[in-house]
């Protein structure tokens, strides 16, 4: 395993940026979802770091980063691209999101694709909310100020974890609990009411002309494999994999073979 850094990165709005990197070589950053932080992607930290510079971030607010005055996703997607320059700036990167991580990534391709020469989009979806999404998160965003962060949350579990994870994986469902409940009730308040705001990419997908390898779970509620396809059929150079006793957390969940999907996915895309 490649040593791990523990980085700080201190933006000139006084933000700091908690970030976890390993190895050397072409880029790889990788955005984690909600309600979560860079433990997401544990495995591919220590697994793909032989080959590529892993670089996973907590995003604004989540983990050990801090809040500020809140964020959208385009602003999610500026810190993403700050993170870049102070550890990446040289050549193209390979950039993944998972689920509200992935909303981020369709931002930093709006912004800077430029820099990108791969886009990994894990268990999410290009649709904006629907009016009755936005309520609910509005509701959410409302209550966890009162009531606070794990009763808020914790319905959310069942729904991120495959049947089989919860059954056979209890490291996975504890690691995904304490991510969960260590996230401050003012960053769920501003992901939720983020999230209701953020742009519909369905229109834009076919505009997207970087390599772009599409993730799902066979038992992702969230994020279904049909579903999935589908959009993913709209962006000119995509693969779609759909990986067997996954749920939303196909990281965490089957290392294994996201591991081999995306270390291939990577190699091609930088070589
Ligand atoms: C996530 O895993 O990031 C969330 O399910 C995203 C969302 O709430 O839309």
């Amino acid at each position: 395993m490649s040593h791990i850094n523990y980085v700080s990165i201190f933006a000139p709005d006084g933000s700091e940026f908690f970030v976890a990197a390993a190895g050397e070589g072409r880029p790889l950053i990788l955005l984690h979802g909600f309600p979560l932080d860079h433990r997401l992607w544990t495995h591919q930290i220590q697994s793909l770091s032989h080959d590529f510079h892993v670089i996973a971030p907590d995003l604004r607010g989540f983990g050990k980063s801090t809040l500020g005055d809140g964020f959208s996703m385009v602003q999610l997607a500026h810190d993403c691209e700050f993170i870049r320059q102070k550890l990446a700036p040289q050549g193209p990167i390979v950039l993944g999101g998972l689920s509200m991580g992935g909303y981020v990534a369709l931002e930093y391709w709006a912004h800077y694709s430029q820099h990108l020469c791969g886009l990994v989009l894990a268990n999410t979806k290009p649709h904006a909310d629907d009016p009755t999404a936005q309520a609910a998160r509005l509701r959410m965003a409302e209550e966890v100020l009162v009531q606070g962060t794990w009763p808020t949350v914790q319905g959310m579990l069942p729904k991120l974890l495959s049947t089989t994870t919860q059954t056979s994986r209890p490291e996975v469902v504890e690691l995904t609990r304490t991510m969960m409940a260590a996230v401050a009730p003012q960053t769920i308040a501003a992901a939720q009411r983020a999230m209701a705001q953020r742009r519909d990419f369905r229109s834009e997908l076919p505009e997207i002309a970087v390599p772009t390898l599409v993730i799902t779970g066979q038992e992702d509620p969230l994020a279904p494999p049909d579903a999935t396809a589908e959009w993913a059929g709209s962006i000119p150079q995509h693969t779609f994999h759909a990986i067997p006793t996954a749920g939303h957390l196909t990281p965490l969940e089957t290392p294994q073979e996201f591991n081999a999907l995306l270390g291939q996915f990577t190699r091609q895309a930088t070589s």
